[in-house]
């Protein structure tokens, strides 16, 4: 890990509290985005989640979605924005990142409040005593702490999405996407697991839930 990640999914940063701005033009849409140092990619919306988000379904129709390790909070709010009749939920385990997309949240989509939620939790753990379960979930994933941790959460989808409910996640071909694509369809089926697209080393998948 180096020096500029080593603190984006600790709870607390001990870095020098500096802010910035990053203006993004997604799905033909402007976002301005609050973000600060000690969270991932605050100079610049990272080339994964981009692709993640020009790439990603959004069902129009009243959902719950999930931004899952929202880091500040660009997946969610495109989600938000692009689906205005659904529910949001944004989670991460960093608190400055989630101050930011409480932040965005206010910048982006001021009327939109009561349908985006922002918790603080470790994965699924915010929903542990909640009856609530997606027809989405979205993830770049915190890969950096290892491929199993991220793998480990195909065993709890069950519980938090829906039948026929879609995990869609971004993974960088050299972070291991053929390792991950290899390891899904041998655990589930080909049906089970799409890949929407290969784009810039980055690799767009779609979980299905069966
Ligand atoms: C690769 S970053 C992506 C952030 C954001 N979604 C984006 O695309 O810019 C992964 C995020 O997962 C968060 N994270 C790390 N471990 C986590 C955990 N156990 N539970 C929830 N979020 C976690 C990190 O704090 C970080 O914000």
């Amino acid at each position: 890990m180096d020096q500029k990640d080593e603190h984006y999914f600790n709870e607390f940063s001990n870095s020098e509290l500096k802010f910035y701005t990053v203006s993004v033009s997604l799905r033909k849409h402007l976002y301005l985005f609050k973000t600060a140092t000690g969270m991932f990619s605050y100079k610049k919306l990272d080339l994964g989640t981009r692709v993640l988000i020009e790439n990603m379904i959004i069902a129009k129709n009243a959902s719950y979605f999930l931004d899952l390790g929202c880091g500040y909070g660009a997946i969610g709010i495109v989600i938000a924005y692009e689906s205005p009749e659904s529910m949001v939920y944004l989670t991460d385990i960093n608190r400055r990142a989630l101050w930011c997309t409480k932040q965005n949240i206010q910048i982006n989509l001021p009327l939109e409040k009561d349908r985006i939620q922002v918790l603080y939790g470790k994965y699924f753990e915010p929903f542990n005593s909640k009856d609530v379960q997606f027809d989405a979930i979205y993830m770049n994933p915190p890969l950096r702490l290892g491929r199993k941790q991220f793998l480990r959460l195909f065993e709890e989808l069950p519980i938090y999405l829906k039948k026929d409910g879609s995990f869609q996640f971004v993974i960088r071909r050299k972070m291991g996407a053929e390792y991950v694509y290899n390891y899904l369809i041998e655990a589930f089926t080909k049906q089970n697991i799409e890949i929407i697209c290969k784009r810039s080393g980055y690799w767009v998948f779609n979980y299905l839930q069966g």
